[in-house]
């Protein structure tokens, strides 16, 4: 409905525009009051014309409140408020209209997208041979959701998930698994048995400390690490036998998840192994690049240390090797040459906003890009904090496991649903546990406006009150049981709406307001504009059904635009949740 208001609005205020001497006025938007009292929408036009027409605001409003109360199928008042503020009050049967044609499509979401942005989004990007903690869980669920948001809008979307699967590190752990590895192989034990991520994270602590106390151990790891960049065969051959049984272990807790990355969007670190001196070659090509105590290096004039010195951003160490930031250089080259990428957003905590700062300028200064005109976002976040105000932690001081997080989410849901509903099957109260449980932990993290850290409380995520998944499910699950109840169909029921109750008129404005809820995550990136507009639909839904009758409505008509305004909310809800990779359970 937005849409077509600034549409009209547009149409009908260009001719006095363009007598001011503008002759293009889409910067118009309209605004929606936080107060009812002031209409649906609100208009600044008149103010923002002011200066260029030299004429005063509220003459021009004037002007233009009269243009638009013409448009009587539109609105059913205009009026003037304040400086020159021109507030809409629309129609009842305008609302009616839009919303009878906005249902009328076989996806809520209606998306119209003009110009489809080829978009690499860059998330999860977990490390090879370390146990995915809940510092990975943020990455994981955020960007799952602005993939799924920017490509339910219309825009191809590549999912990458770049693994940190080459350098020392790797050189370490296979230095250390080797023997192990051959062990278990001799003695016929599946590797994921004898080696599983756990005991991979131990060899790779173990490595770490024996590094920095034996010199011997760390030329061995070294030498490997030489070996392993070189080709020789038998390093290759284990480093990806560690690659698999690591990522194993990750694609569980995906699929429990519902993360939609597969095997298919893995772009590590290491696939980029032979681009790294090609990039660092066209890098020096602009002649950019400095010698700084032996290593190549770009300055560039917006990073200095505190004290005002110059800060470099290395690309080739001094030993020749090569660190986090060239593989990003030789990332975006390829993301951007190879991918088509048009926008490039990147999924990781805010500890590495500076990296990303320093990637992106280097790229635009080196002249790598493909298509110098590609968007480069960062999206960083906050931290899960514990109850105690302090980063989550185990107990023992330990980085809780994810795996465990989600099944004692998952056992808790178990005791809501059977509390709610106890007489539903024991499979299906499962089922509709691992629906609730998994949802809680996601939306208790997408909710929050992603630059907080927030405290993960299992009672607060879980509740079926307030801004929680379960609340949003329990609505759906809600809407299923009205139409399940009456024996209809809630897929398919299709009726004309109509306007009995203000709560309808409220109720159906917040559905129109879907599609702009989730055009502004994809913009901002920011998850959490999707939860607070679901959580206000919810609220709304509630409010209607206590005060609307659905069912025992007498009249025929209100019935069924009641019934059609329920399935239309409940498929705007599972919609959405599908958004936010989120189960919307249809019973609980
Ligand atoms: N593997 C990195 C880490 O765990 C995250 C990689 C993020 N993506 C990137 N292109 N740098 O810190």
């Amino acid at each position: 409905m937005k849409k077509q208001l600034i549409k009209l609005i547009h149409r009908r205020l260009a001719p006095i525009f363009s007598r001011y001497g503008i002759e293009d006025c889409s910067f118009i938007d309209v605004q929606v009051p936080p107060d009812k009292a002031n209409g649906d929408f609100s208009l600044n036009a008149a103010m923002k014309l002011s200066k260029a027409a030299k004429c005063p605001p509220r003459q021009l409003a004037e002007e233009i409140s009269t243009i638009l109360a013409e448009e009587k199928d539109w609105f059913s008042r205009v009026e003037i408020a304040g400086p020159g503020f021109i507030n809409m009050y629309v129609a009842d049967g305008m609302i009616e209209k839009c919303l009878n044609e906005h249902a009328s499509s076989t996806d809520v979401l209606a998306s119209d997208l003009q110009n489809p942005e080829k978009t690499v989004v860059d998330y999860s990007s977990v490390n090879i041979a370390k146990q995915m903690h809940v510092g990975h869980l943020r990455s994981t669920i955020i960007g799952d959701v602005l993939a799924r948001v920017i490509e339910a809008l219309g825009n191809p979307v590549v999912r990458q998930n770049h693994l940190g699967d080459w350098g020392l590190p790797m050189a370490m752990v296979i230095y250390k698994a080797e023997s192990e590895v051959a062990n278990a192989e001799r003695s016929g034990v599946p590797l994921e048995e004898a080696l599983p991520l756990a005991r991979l994270e131990e060899l790779y602590k173990a490595a770490t400390a024996e590094c920095k106390e034996n010199p011997a151990v760390a030329d061995a790891c070294h030498e490997y690490l030489v070996r392993l960049q070189q080709g020789d065969q038998g390093l290759i051959d284990l480093w990806h036998k560690i690659t698999r049984v690591s990522m194993a272990e990750v694609y569980r807790i995906y699929r429990q998840l519902d993360v939609k990355l597969t095997e298919e969007h893995e772009c590590g670190e290491s696939f980029y192994r032979d681009m790294l001196a090609e990039t660092v070659a066209e890098i020096r090509k602009t002649g950019s690049l400095v010698e700084s105590d032996g290593a190549q290096c770009l300055f560039l004039d917006e990073f200095k240390s505190k004290e005002g010195n110059p800060l470099p951003i290395i690309v080739q160490k001094s030993d020749g090797g090569y660190n986090y930031a060239t593989f990003d250089l030789a990332a975006v080259r390829y993301r951007t040459a190879k991918l088509g990428a048009e926008r490039i957003v990147y999924v990781t905590d805010a500890r590495q906003a500076l990296h990303f700062k320093q990637l992106f300028a280097a790229a635009r200064a080196s002249g790598i890009l493909a298509r110098p005109d590609v968007k480069l976002e960062h999206v960083p976040f906050g931290t899960i904090l514990g109850e105690d105000g302090k980063p989550l932690k185990t107990r023992s001081g330990e980085n809780v496991k994810l795996a465990e997080l989600l099944s004692e989410a998952v056992e808790k849901a178990y005791s809501v649903v059977n509390e709610k509903n106890p007489a539903l099957s024991e499979d299906r109260k499962r089922e509709v546990a691992q629906m609730i449980g998994v949802g809680a932990i996601k939306y208790a993290d997408l909710s929050q406006n992603r630059n907080n850290d927030y405290v993960f409380s299992f009672d607060r995520m879980l509740a079926l009150n307030g801004n929680t998944a379960p609340y949003l499910q329990y609505a759906h699950a809600r809407i299923c049981s009205i139409f399940r109840r009456a024996g209809i169909d809630a897929d398919t029921f299709q009726a004309p709406v109509c306007i009995s109750q203000v709560e309808e008129r409220d109720l159906m404005i917040r559905l129109m307001e879907f599609g702009q809820a989730v055009v502004a995550v994809a913009a901002d990136l920011r998850p959490h504009i999707l939860c607070n507009y679901l959580y206000e639909l919810a609220t709304c839904f509630s409010s209607f059904y206590d005060k609307c009758p659905v069912m025992s409505c007498e009249d025929e008509k209100i019935k069924a635009s009641r019934l059609a305004i329920a399935g239309f909310t409940r498929k705007t809800l599972a919609r959405g949740l599908d958004l936010l990779g989120i189960a919307a359970p249809r019973e609980m």
